[in-house]
């Protein structure tokens, strides 16, 4: 069974403020995209990985991938404008023989193997897709501008993470049918059973200045 990765890693990080592409500021010695991309390469599970780059750093993207040495990585691409769009323009270079797609944004470092095993192993359960997420801690509300409209049921939420894997077939029926959202809302809106399995506060999402602090000091 061939497993493809697709790095999403074409955002501009409007959040972070930096001068530069998320992807491409500095996480310690290297890019932010360069712990992600070593981590996918050297996974067991995965044959091969598409990298979404930011439009104009593709080169970049491609020499950073010979620096890492990241030989499972087959094509990099000039990502969307967002990242739904990433992912469909990355998904062209999966090859039509592909059996399972994993989603995965740039902007969480610390993807693991543990993570890519418990997303992986429910595709062979009958699920179509597989995301990892945490439960929610906080009372979460439903807002319109500034008043509360609804308060919800916190055990019924789970905040998602990444990766996410899905049968290839699948993801690209939902993509084909499906505009802007993620990937898995694509493919549950398209009649897809997706699985929830336990994420991991590692999978820390770098969106501020705060967030790329901390993930830094876990180098
Ligand atoms: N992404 C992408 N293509 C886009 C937008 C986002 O590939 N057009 C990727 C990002 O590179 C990131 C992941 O999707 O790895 C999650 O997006 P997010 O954290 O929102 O990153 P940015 O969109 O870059 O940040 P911001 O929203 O602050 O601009
Ligand atoms: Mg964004």
């Amino acid at each position: 069974m061939s497993v493809w990765a697709i790095l999403a890693a074409a955002g501009s990080g409007e959040r972070l403020g930096a001068d530069r592409p998320k992807a491409f500021v500095r996480l310690g010695e290297l890019p932010l995209l360069a712990e992600s991309l070593r981590r996918l390469d050297e996974s067991e599970w995965i044959d091969a990985v598409v990298v979404a780059a930011p439009p104009g750093w593709e080169e970049p993207s491609v020499l950073l991938a010979e620096e890492l040495g990241a030989g499972t990585v087959s094509a990099v691409v000039a990502g969307g404008a967002t990242r739904a769009e990433s992912v469909r323009l990355a998904l062209a270079d999966v090859p039509a023989d592909a059996v399972v797609v994993l989603v995965h944004d740039a902007a969480r470092p610390f993807v693991d193997e543990a993570v890519i095993e418990r997303v992986l192993a429910p595709l062979s359960e009958g699920w179509d897709g597989v995301v990892p997420a945490l439960p929610v801690s906080d009372t979460i509300k439903r807002v319109e501008g500034d008043r509360v409209v609804e308060t919800l049921e916190r055990d019924s939420l789970v905040a998602v993470q990444t990766p996410q894997a899905f049968l290839a077939d699948v993801l690209r029926a939902a993509i084909a049918a499906g505009e802007g959202s993620d990937c898995a809302s694509l493919v549950e809106a398209h009649g897809g059973r997706v699985r929830v399995v336990p994420g991991d506060p590692r999978l820390l999402k770098v969106t501020t200045p705060e967030d790329l602090e901390l993930a830094a000091s876990w180098l």
